[in-house]
């Protein structure tokens, strides 16, 4: 087995002087899955956003199959990672649905139409298909959930980082999308307080607590120790 993952002794900073990553090593092997859990504050998302690089450590080293993520590797990087941000108006940037979709298939190389098609096969995935012209800022907070992650599934990265991906969604979209997710090979890093959803999907969890990895394990033994 590859590794996909690999962090090393991870602290972060914020400007304000807020510790968020407190020495975090974590390992992800190829077509593994592992939920993130823990409490509101404990660093999930900070620790998300250096596994594409939008965030430098403040100490610390990553890789991601094997390469550091650093300044000159970062346009490699983000073919590999698709994340998912918590927030889906941070990701969502270009004027229609179908533009912001087949942003990241034509920055990899793919031709306007090959792009466009790769597009609207990820937006039929979750359901979002017949919204391809509208203007992402217009759209409800679940439908820009389902079109943030139809834009990574249309990367077709090795990791995919979801970032709390079933909020916003309606019950079957919350199905639908374990479901879709269940069916992809990829290495997969699912941040979230819904254990249903995470149950679904993995018997592997990390959890988190002030800005450091607490326990990893089977999520129902990690839920009963946390009292989760
Ligand atoms: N832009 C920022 N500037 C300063 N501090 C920040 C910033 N973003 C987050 N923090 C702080 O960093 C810490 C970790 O936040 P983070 O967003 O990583 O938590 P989280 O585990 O994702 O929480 P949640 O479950 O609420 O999404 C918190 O103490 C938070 O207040
Ligand atoms: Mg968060």
């Amino acid at each position: 087995m590859s590794r996909i993952v690999e962090v090393r002794e991870l602290r972060y900073v914020w400007e304000d002087g807020t510790e968020a990553l407190r020495g975090v090593d974590f390992d992800l092997e190829a077509g593994e899955t592992v939920a993130l859990l823990g409490p509101n504050g404990s660093g999930k998302t900070t620790f998300a956003l250096h596994l594409n690089g939008l965030l430098k450590p403040t100490q610390g080293t990553i890789k991601i199959d094997g390469l550091p993520v650093i300044e000159r590797n970062l346009s490699q990087i983000r073919r590999k990672v698709g994340l998912v941000f918590q927030d889906s108006d941070n990701q969502l940037f270009m004027p229609t649905v179908l533009e912001d979709v087949a942003f990241a298939p034509m920055t990899s190389g793919l031709s306007p139409e090959a792009s466009a098609e790769k597009a609207m096969d990820a937006l039929r995935l979750v359901a979002m298909d017949h919204k391809a012209n509208k203007a992402p800022w217009h759209l409800s907070a679940g439908e820009k959930k389902r079109v943030a992650i139809a834009g990574i599934l249309a990367s077709d990265p090795l990791l995919l980082v979801l970032d709390e991906p079933t909020t916003y969604l309606d019950p079957p979209g919350q199905r639908s999308l374990a479901t879709l997710l269940s069916e992809l090979p990829q290495a997969k890093i699912l941040i979230t307080h819904d254990m249903p959803f995470a149950r679904m999907l993995t018997k592997e969890a990390v959890f988190f607590q002030d800005g450091q990895i607490a326990g990893r394990g089977p999520v129902d033994q990690l839920a009963a120790h946390f009292n989760w």
